[in-house]
């Protein structure tokens, strides 16, 4: 049997769901057993250590090269073979984009047996520096980096690749000022210390920033001085977020502003957007308009069309939809903050046509009872764990002649699509967006259309 610290010779032929390389290895005991190894990337012939062994698979490393894919690249981040930020920094662009498209066939073909094949995925404008939002957690060492990948063991590294060009000197002089005024880095394992994380976001076309100190307290000793630091350091808007709680959750309920705007201001498809801290908004902001821009021209939107929104954040997909001539959009959030949000946005860019509502997803039949309008075209943009029945089941009950589905797992989004067939929907096209650059994750378009009559 595989054992720990087994050495192998292996040949990577595919990669896996999380972007790690996958191998199969036979012997006279195995057939086929499936090996996942840390940056490992197919074509790579390698001499693999396995570190985990599970029953029907195990994880190994690569111990050594014996002949490289001729898709690698040199890889520029000196963090990258232990940091879980990104997967495919050694890999050509090109391939990573064909390697996307290959993930979302193998997710549909978990879930269904026929299905249009996925159009080569959209490119990303940026592949560096795209990240306008980061999270950074500090070290015990006073650093700020990101997490290992599947732990939560710091990687220090506050110059990431993917984060924007910007956010290093906010990270630099956090450390210095963490440093000089003698504050406890958080202890996860004894939820003691102070400061959490730093939280940055931009809006790119402005150039606004946004940094929130995420702390196991209420307030942050030198608070002011703090302002002043981040103020001097180009800062639009300073932050408290108090987070007391123990385990994984990063952000608190409570965010305090200590200098500044409260909101930061960004530009999308020509729309002005002003975007509070804890609501949701798209982390690459070109492709984001990319993608809005396709999806709201598969909806393919009339004078006469009511359009709902569901799960529409600060309102971006809505108010394009809005101004792409819809009759009347009415958009649904979670998130009270990201749905006042959106109704400001409307506002700011004088859109009439366009209502929000903060409810849960499930809710939607109660929305529209509410305001009466049942719509022709539902677009949804869930969050990874994708629509659920009870959501799928109030779209269909709505009957919209289209459904436009945005997912960043298409995984979900495959089991969704299979329920909603069950309702009369068909589809014949799957557009993957590489939203996420150097990461495993991938941003799938499909438009569904009512084949049965109401
Ligand atoms: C992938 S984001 C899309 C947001 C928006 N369409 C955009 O592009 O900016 C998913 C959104 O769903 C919201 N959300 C999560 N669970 C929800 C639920 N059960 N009901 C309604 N909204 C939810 C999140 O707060 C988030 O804003």
């Amino acid at each position: 049997m595989i054992k720990k610290n087994d050495i192998l010779k292996l040949e990577i032929t595919d990669v896996s769901f999380a972007g790690l390389g996958v191998a199969r290895y036979s012997d006279d005991e195995v057939e086929n057993f499936i090996i996942f190894v840390h940056n490992a990337i197919p074509q790579d012939v390698i001499m693999c250590r396995i570190v985990k062994t599970e029953k029907t698979f195990a994880y190994g490393i690569i111990d050594k090269m014996i002949s490289g894919s001729k898709n690698r690249i040199n890889v520029p981040c000196k963090t990258f073979e232990k940091c879980g930020g990104c997967v495919y920094l050694n890999m050509d662009y090109k391939n990573e984009l064909e390697i996307k498209r290959q993930a979302v066939i193998n997710a549909f073909k978990r879930h269904m047996k026929s299905f249009p094949d996925p159009l080569p995925a959209v490119p990303s404008p940026e592949i560096e520096n795209y990240r306008n939002k980061v999270v950074c957690p500090l070290s015990m060492n006073g650093k700020f980096g990101f997490y290992a990948r599947a732990s939560h063991r710091n990687i220090e590294n506050n110059a990431c690749f993917l984060q924007d060009a910007d956010f290093e000197k906010y990270l630099t002089a956090t450390e210095q000022y963490v440093k000089d005024k003698n504050i406890t880095p958080y202890d996860e394992t004894s939820g003691t210390g102070l400061f959490r994380q730093l939280y940055l976001r931009k809006a790119k076309s402005t150039g606004e920033i946004c940094v929130c100190a995420v702390i196991n307290e209420k307030k942050l000793p030198y608070e002011s001085e703090f302002a002043d630091l981040m103020e001097k350091t180009g800062a639009t808007s300073v932050y408290i977020n108090e987070n007391t709680t123990r385990g994984n959750t990063v952000l608190g309920r409570n965010f305090r502003l200590i200098r500044g705007k409260e909101r930061i201001t960004d530009t999308l498809c020509d729309i002005e957007y002003e975007i509070s801290p804890r609501a949701f908004y798209q982390i690459n902001s070109r492709q984001a308009e990319n993608l809005y821009k396709y999806a709201v021209s598969l909806a393919d939107i009339n004078e006469k069309d009511t359009v709902l929104d569901l799960f529409c954040g600060i309102g971006t997909i809505s108010l394009l939809a809005a101004k792409a001539g819809a009759k009347r959009v009415v958009g649904i959030e979670i998130i009270e903050e990201a749905i006042q949000d959106a109704k400001r946005n409307a506002r700011i860019n004088g859109i009439e046509n366009a209502e929000f509502f903060a409810a849960d997803a499930a809710e939607t039949l109660k929305i529209v009872e509410k305001c009466g309008g049942t719509p022709d075209t539902v677009i949804v943009d869930p969050p990874r764990k994708g629509l659920g029945i009870e959501t799928v089941n109030a779209i269909a009950q709505l009957s919209p002649e289209k459904i436009v589905y945005i997912s960043c797992n298409p995984e979900t989004q495959a089991k969704d699509i299979v329920s909603l067939a069950e309702y009369g929907y068909s589809f014949n096209s799957i557009q993957p967006f590489d939203m996420f650059p150097r990461t495993q994750h991938v941003e799938t378009v499909v438009l569904m259309s009512r084949i049965k009559e109401k």
